[in-house]
């Protein structure tokens, strides 16, 4: 796959250790800088988020969950992102009070969804902090991660690639409808984490291991 990532911060790190491996990947944002300094650790490409956009077959949306939009029009709008799987890492969550920033009763991922009516969507990797991401070993008493995420019929089997990339465990949990319900369990992890949780501790969903999914 071409997975080009908008944005350059943890998360984009954390993932690209991963998937660099074995897909093309590409850092695009506002600082060509920024993006060059990621694609120079992980072997792939950089430049502008429009140049991103052009690169990706599967764009990844990871800047700070307030600039997602901003980023969307500096890629160049909607038609930029027509026929591609959009990912939607994103936690909506004040860090002052911890409740959802959405106003609507909607999640981002829908708005998002919204917004770019050519591309499929989904909300992934949104439920484990970037440390958890960047682990080389990505199980716990032997049983591997298991990431919810939800996704239209058009990002569900792409996305369940990624999430096994990583070498976790693919769990879709529904259409995009569900997504506010993956951005409100990330409020309850984010409140656990700014109290000094540890981010192997918090919420990480493991199967038992008589049940493999
Ligand atoms: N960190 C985690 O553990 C974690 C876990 C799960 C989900 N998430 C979600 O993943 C997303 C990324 O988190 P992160 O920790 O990777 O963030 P981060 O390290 O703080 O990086 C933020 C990124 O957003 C960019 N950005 C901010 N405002 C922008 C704007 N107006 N236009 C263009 N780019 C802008 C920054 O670029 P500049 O450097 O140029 O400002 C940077 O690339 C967030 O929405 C977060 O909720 C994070």
């Amino acid at each position: 796959m071409k997975i080009a990532f908008l944005g350059y911060g943890n998360m984009a790190d954390a993932l690209a250790s991963k998937w660099s491996r074995k897909h093309d990947v590409f850092f695009g944002g506002r600082s060509a800088e920024k993006a060059a300094a990621l694609a120079a650790k992980h072997g792939g490409g950089s430049g502008s988020a429009a140049e991103a956009a052009a690169f990706g077959d599967v764009i990844i949306l990871a800047t700070h969950n307030t600039a997602v939009f901003d980023i969307i029009e500096q890629a160049g709008g909607a038609a930029a992102f027509t026929g591609k799987v959009v990912v939607d890492i994103n936690n909506p969550i004040s860090t002052e009070t911890f409740l959802t920033t959405r106003t609507d009763g909607r999640s981002l991922t829908e708005a998002i969804a919204d917004a770019l009516p050519g591309a499929h969507v989904s909300k992934a990797f949104n439920m484990s902090q970037a440390r958890v991401w960047s682990r080389e070993d990505m199980t716990w008493d032997g049983r591997p991660l298991v990431v919810g995420f939800t996704a239209d019929d058009g990002a569900a089997e792409v996305t369940a690639t990624l999430v096994s990339d990583t070498g976790a465990q693919p769990l879709l949990l529904g259409g995009n409808e569900f997504a506010y319900q993956l951005e409100a369990i990330a409020a309850v992890v984010i409140k656990q984490l700014f109290s000094g949780a540890d981010a192997m501790t918090v919420m990480n969903l493991i199967n038992p291991a008589d049940k493999p999914i």
